[in-house]
């Protein structure tokens, strides 16, 4: 037992979230800056892969999960996707430093035990990074919109401490508020300012940048 059995068990990417707009921001970021080489942590059903590899047959994509099923279900599908089987938070023991063009992460920061100790390892791991988070209740605390112990979220996870810990290590490039049914982007300063305590669903926090020498 290491805690992580449940994503060998859960439902981990629910199908109607296959369609959500903030998963199209990976290919632009891909497009703009001419990655070739991605490591996606955390993949559930490689919804950005196929996207990915449909632009870009050459691409070179490598997973990272803690989750024997993740793993071996992309194994069947996907035969030629490099798996590495390990947490986030024990990366760096895993690859080189700086060693892919972006890192990815979506809806994984927030179930780790180590929420620090993962943005580590994951910024260290490329020379980019974008990372996807849930969307939130109210911004004024950042706090999730589902109950936390359903979703199995960390007592460790909040907003500003990410934020704290992505400045760290990496330059943010961007951080914007994404509609996961129109696609519409907010800067998340602006976002932050100006909507405090109103609810919100379906909104995707981004952030994008480049990972310090
Ligand atoms: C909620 S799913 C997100 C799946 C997918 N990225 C998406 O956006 O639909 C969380 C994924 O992160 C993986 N995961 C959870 N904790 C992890 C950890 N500490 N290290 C690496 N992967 C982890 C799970 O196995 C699962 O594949």
């Amino acid at each position: 037992m290491n805690g992580y059995e449940k994503w060998d068990k859960k439902h981990v990417v629910h199908p109607k979230t296959h369609a959500y707009a903030f998963r199209k921001r990976l290919l632009e970021f891909v497009v703009q800056k001419g990655f070739r080489s991605i490591i996606e942590i955390g993949p559930g059903a490689l919804v950005e892969y196929k996207i990915i590899k449909q632009r870009f047959p050459e691409v070179k994509y490598i997973i990272a999960d803690v989750s024997d099923n993740i793993l071996s279900k992309t194994s069947k599908q996907h035969p030629d996707i490099r798996r590495i089987r390990c947490a986030i938070e024990e990366l760096e023991s895993k690859v080189d430093s700086k060693e892919f063009d972006i890192v990815y992460a979506s809806h994984v920061f927030e179930h780790t035990k180590n929420p620090q100790k993962a943005i580590k390892n994951a910024i260290n791991s490329a020379k980019h990074f974008q990372f996807v988070f849930f969307k939130w209740r109210f911004e004024g605390d950042l706090k999730p919109s589902y109950r936390r112990k359903k979703a199995y979220w960390s007592s460790m996870f909040n907003i500003y401490m990410i934020e704290k810990e992505i400045k760290r290590y990496g330059n943010i490039e961007r951080s914007f508020i994404c509609n996961n049914k129109t696609g519409e982007q907010t800067d998340f300063n602006k976002y932050r300012r100006g909507k405090t305590g109103q609810h919100r669903t379906g909104n995707y926090l981004i952030y994008q940048g480049s990972s310090k020498s």
